[in-house]
């Protein structure tokens, strides 16, 4: 087992009889590792999203074609992935060292599941290199200083942050724009900050419903509107199509998702990007 966060804050242990956002999600994505708590809150919440489960396929693609667009276009073969999520089919250490096999990733989720599972997401290829801290994104600066991190990642080179379907479990008053402002004054100019975020931008009312359905169930869900996920590249020059829907960041980079979902009607509910450290 990996070491816990560094000093000791986050649980870890593994409580399955309340809802946790990872295995709501992997519920959704068709994995293994979620108990009925999580599947009967990621039912509560589906029921007024219909076509939730190829919404998070949708957000997995994004999350593939955002590493891809960062070796390829931007010749970044760092990343440190946030909010990690229980290790599925195309992990962020998987699709970067394909492209490049010399990608190190740096991994971070809060949740002592993934941190379980962490063994499987540092399985990078031999010339790459893969860490995982256990760790909450609000302490963004200790993310930064751990050894894990600096270990692996040269932070005078840029960095891929990501923060994929992530920031949505905060408001405003926690402070995730000082987190992601603090984030990207730690990494070296053209870094790049990949963001996809829930909206209620396509069915105000369904988003509202789900939020509501999260937080019975002791999840916070904040659907965030399109200039307000714009606000949380702040520091950046985002590159094109700018903040989009999931299905319009770079669809000419593919998908090789090896699931499928019932498609869902019309767009996501979610916008993506990616921002550049000047
Ligand atoms: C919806 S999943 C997204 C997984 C992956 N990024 C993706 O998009 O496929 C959200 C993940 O964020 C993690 N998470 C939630 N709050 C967090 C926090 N405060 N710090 C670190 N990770 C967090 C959850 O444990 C979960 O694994």
């Amino acid at each position: 087992m990996p070491d816990g966060d560094a000093d000791g804050r986050l649980p870890t242990t593994i409580d399955t009889t309340v809802a946790h956002e990872a295995r709501v999600y992997d519920y959704w994505l068709g994995g293994v590792d979620n108990y009925p708590a999580d599947r009967t809150l990621g039912n509560a919440i589906a029921a007024h999203i219909p076509g939730i489960r190829s919404m998070a396929r949708a957000n997995r693609v994004f999350l593939g074609r955002s590493v891809r667009y960062a070796i390829t276009e931007l010749g970044i073969t760092q990343f440190l992935d946030i909010g990690t999520g229980l290790p599925t089919a195309r992990n962020t250490h998987q699709v970067a060292q394909e492209v490049d096999r010399t990608a190190r990733i740096v991994y971070v989720d809060k949740d002592p599941l993934v941190l379980a599972h962490a063994r499987a997401l540092m399985k990078g290829s031999p010339v790459g290199r893969t860490a995982f801290i256990h760790a909450d994104l609000l302490d963004s600066e200790a993310i930064l200083r751990d050894p894990r991190l600096t270990d692996t990642l040269d932070l005078e080179r840029p960095i891929a942050i990501m923060l994929i379907s992530v920031l949505m479990y905060f408001h405003d008053a926690d402070g995730i724009h000082d987190v992601v402002s603090r984030l990207l004054n730690g990494v070296a100019p053209g870094s790049s900050l990949a963001i996809s975020h829930f909206t209620g931008d396509f069915n105000a009312s369904g988003a509202a419903q789900a939020a509501d359905a999260a937080a019975r169930g002791g999840l916070t869900l904040v659907a965030r509107n399109q200039s307000e996920v714009e606000n949380l590249f702040a520091g950046t020059d985002l590159v094109p199509p700018w903040v989009s829907t999931l299905e319009d960041w770079h669809p000419e980079l593919g998908e090789d998702l090896p699931y499928d979902a019932e498609p869902h009607v019309g767009p996501a509910w979610a916008w993506a990007g990616m921002g550049r450290k000047p």
